[in-house]
């Protein structure tokens, strides 16, 4: 093995075109779609496609109800609307998601308030919450972040003791367990997106699950207009009951969920082989940090997220320089490393400049209270920004442990002459 590196004219570690993409697309999964052509029921809220989705997704997950939506973000915006959140109701969640976490709240006319991490399992510090919670504050939505469930035991002992609504940002935490329990069941609502990334790929789409009849009734309505959707049989009336949005699924891609849904348990657990598998090898670096499980949970990585701390190296560098020149350096190598968000959420330019809907709303809205948005309120979210990085298809199967050790090799060789590394 070359061990020029890569970025200086060496040989790359990685064969090209040695990483496979995700998901794996079976013949079973052609057939599944092809069926839904041939059957020629296309859409319908009582389409037999999306009807057995949402009853083997509720099964899966552990709730007595489930919808099929056409993504997670309107997953997340029933469950809002459901939980009765109105103009000026503040709703905590996490400042390192996905920008969906906390713009589901704005399209509600709702009041985002984020709360910073725990640098060790990346999810909402459940210490910080009860600092941010106001007369306003309504829900909580913590969000499993890269497929580790958040610590839903001191979130929902808050949410008692505040009256305030849990809906699970489950987006990418598609079976993973938190003490036995799916996430998915372990709040009031909770939100799966089924875009083509996720551990659950279905093109696009998403899933909302609850226990709740009321929650679930009403979350029907906004998923369709605002209209009583009609039991089999019944006649349409085409009238809105109240607002609503349209965000039926549709049946192709529900059958192609559902044909994926049965190897998800399967697929779960070779990421966890791949992602177990570099942890093992990489703690042996110095300098790098790999992500952490926890006793009560199961990890179904759907990101595996590394840190870097050139201070343990001898090396006095700003982390994010130190990062990038390494990623550069693993790229070359063939590593696909990238980042993941470039600032925390309320960093966003939409949450700086608050104007929303136009003329400040729902910010300026008279229910609403002033509410300001500083990234150095989120300290923990920052350093995570700056010093990692993550690494999402070569950990998903069908690609094993033949890629994991290319991978092993190519760290060990930049970080072996690292110093060549901090000199690009
Ligand atoms: C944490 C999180 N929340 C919400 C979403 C939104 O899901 P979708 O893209 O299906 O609307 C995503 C997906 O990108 C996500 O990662």
């Amino acid at each position: 093995m070359s061990k020029k590196l890569a970025i200086n004219g060496g040989k790359r570690t990685v064969p090209e075109g040695f990483e496979r993409p995700w998901p794996l697309i079976t013949a079973e999964d052609k057939k599944a779609v092809m069926d839904v052509l041939d059957r020629g029921v296309l859409w319908g809220v009582s389409a037999p496609e999306v009807t057995a989705l949402q009853e083997e997704w509720a099964k899966y997950v552990g709730t007595r109800h489930c919808l099929a939506v056409n993504s997670g973000t309107a997953a997340l915006h029933i469950a809002l609307a459901a939980a009765g959140i109105s103009p000026g109701d503040e709703v905590i969640t996490s400042a390192f998601s996905f920008l969906a976490s906390s713009s589901c709240i704005l399209h509600h006319n709702a009041i985002p308030v984020f709360v910073d991490i725990d640098p060790k399992t990346f999810n909402i510090d459940p210490k910080q919450i009860e600092e941010k919670i106001s007369e306003k504050t309504k829900a909580i939505i913590p969000v499993h972040i890269h497929g580790l469930p958040a610590d839903m035991d001191s979130i929902n002992r808050i949410a008692k003791k505040y009256n305030l609504v849990v809906i699970e940002d489950a987006c990418q935490a598609h079976g993973a367990t938190y003490k036995g329990i799916k996430a998915g069941a372990l709040g009031d609502m909770s939100a799966f997106s089924l875009n083509t990334t996720k551990n659950l790929a279905g093109g696009e789409g998403g899933l909302f699950n609850t226990n709740n009849e009321e929650y679930s009734d009403k979350a029907a309505m906004v998923r369709m207009f605002g209209e009583i959707p009609q039991k089999k049989g019944q006649k349409r009336d085409y009238n809105a009951y109240g607002m609503g949005w349209m965000y039926r699924s549709q049946e192709m891609p529900a059958a192609f969920t559902r044909s994926q849904l049965r190897r998800l348990d399967e697929n779960n657990r070779l990421r966890c082989k791949n992602a177990r598998y570099l942890t093992s090898h990489l703690k042996e670096i110095k300098g790098i940090i790999s992500p952490s499980e926890s006793e009560d949970s199961t990890h179904i990585y759907h990101i595996y997220r590394i840190r870097l701390n050139p201070k343990a190296m001898g090396i006095h560098m700003g982390a994010k320089e130190f990062r990038q020149k390494t990623q550069k350096a693993l790229n070359a190598e063939g590593v696909n490393v990238m980042e993941w968000q470039f600032m925390p959420l309320p960093g966003q330019t939409l949450f700086q400049l608050k104007e929303g809907y136009g003329k400040g709303c729902p910010w300026s809205c008279t229910h609403a209270r002033d509410i300001k948005y500083s990234v150095e309120d989120y300290p923990e979210t920052v350093k995570l920004i700056d010093d990692s990085f993550i690494m999402r298809v070569p950990i998903c199967p069908p690609n094993g442990l033949e890629l994991m050790n290319h991978y092993v090799e190519a760290f060990r060789k930049v970080f072996d002459n690292i110093g060549e590394v901090i000199e690009l």
